[in-house]
């Protein structure tokens, strides 16, 4: 199936203006994990065109595993359609650095006193942007932040993902740390050589043998 058929199924009907739908949180469950994972697909078709980082788990399998860790939250975000719950909203994270791959330093955030909540993951259906749920999709996490005594919420973004930047910067999110992906054209010749001319040691046989043959003179 592709993103496309996806994306038509799962958006039975798009929200109608003016109309008021309910949004309700709650933890994902291991059922729910194919439809996340599609789901994650599709939010960040777009975002990831443009960023060099990953902006989800690269692989299905990653997604599934993060499942079974200890100490992540995963939360999912749905709008009330009749009798049913829609997924329109996904948020995953972490009272601590986890995982392998996670390139985050512990000690920074030790030395300065800080206790943070690492937000992996923030996505809200594209259909659904721009109408307050990721707002929600914010106090929720400040909210589980501070239950659990947290002093700050920390969350990494492409500088060239400009709408969810604004975003953040609108709710009071100050950089960090100056990490930027910094890239240098360099003035690369191509690998195979161009040609040259080379001078030959005796005339090439083909050429001899084009040569009108000069009878030797016998008189
Ligand atoms: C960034 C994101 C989480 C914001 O969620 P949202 O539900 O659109 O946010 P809200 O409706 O609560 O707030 C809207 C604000 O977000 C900004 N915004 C970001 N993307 C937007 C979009 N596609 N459409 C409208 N507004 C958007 C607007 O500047 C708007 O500003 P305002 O506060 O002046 O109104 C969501 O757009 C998203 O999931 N984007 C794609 C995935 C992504 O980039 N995630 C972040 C990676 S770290």
């Amino acid at each position: 199936m592709s993103d496309r058929d996806l994306e038509d199924k799962d958006l039975e009907t798009a929200p109608h203006a003016g109309l008021e739908i309910e949004l309700r949180v709650r933890r994902i469950h291991r059922r729910d994990l194919n439809k996340v994972w599609d789901f994650l697909k599709k939010v960040f078709r777009d975002v990831i065109r443009e960023t060099v980082e990953y902006q989800r788990p690269r692989l299905k399998k990653h997604f599934f595993e993060i499942y079974e860790e200890d100490g992540v939250e995963q939360l999912l975000f749905e709008a009330k359609k009749g009798n049913k719950f829609e997924l329109i909203g996904y948020a995953e994270f972490a009272y601590e650095i986890v995982g392998t791959d996670n390139w985050m330093n512990h000690r920074y955030f030790d030395r300065r006193n800080m206790r943070p909540l690492f937000v992996e993951e923030l996505a809200v259906h594209p259909d659904y942007a721009g109408m307050g749920v990721g707002s929600f999709m914010l106090e929720q996490i400040d909210h589980a932040a501070r239950l659990r005594g947290c002093t700050h919420v920390v969350l990494e973004v492409a500088e060239n993902n400009e709408d969810a930047l604004k975003f953040y910067r609108k709710r009071n999110f100050q950089k960090l740390d100056a990490a930027i992906f910094l890239a240098r054209r360099l003035n690369v010749d191509e690998e195979l050589l161009g040609p040259r001319t080379i001078k030959m040691k005796k005339k090439p046989k083909a050429d001899v043998k084009a040569e009108p043959k000069v009878k030797p003179d016998t008189e």
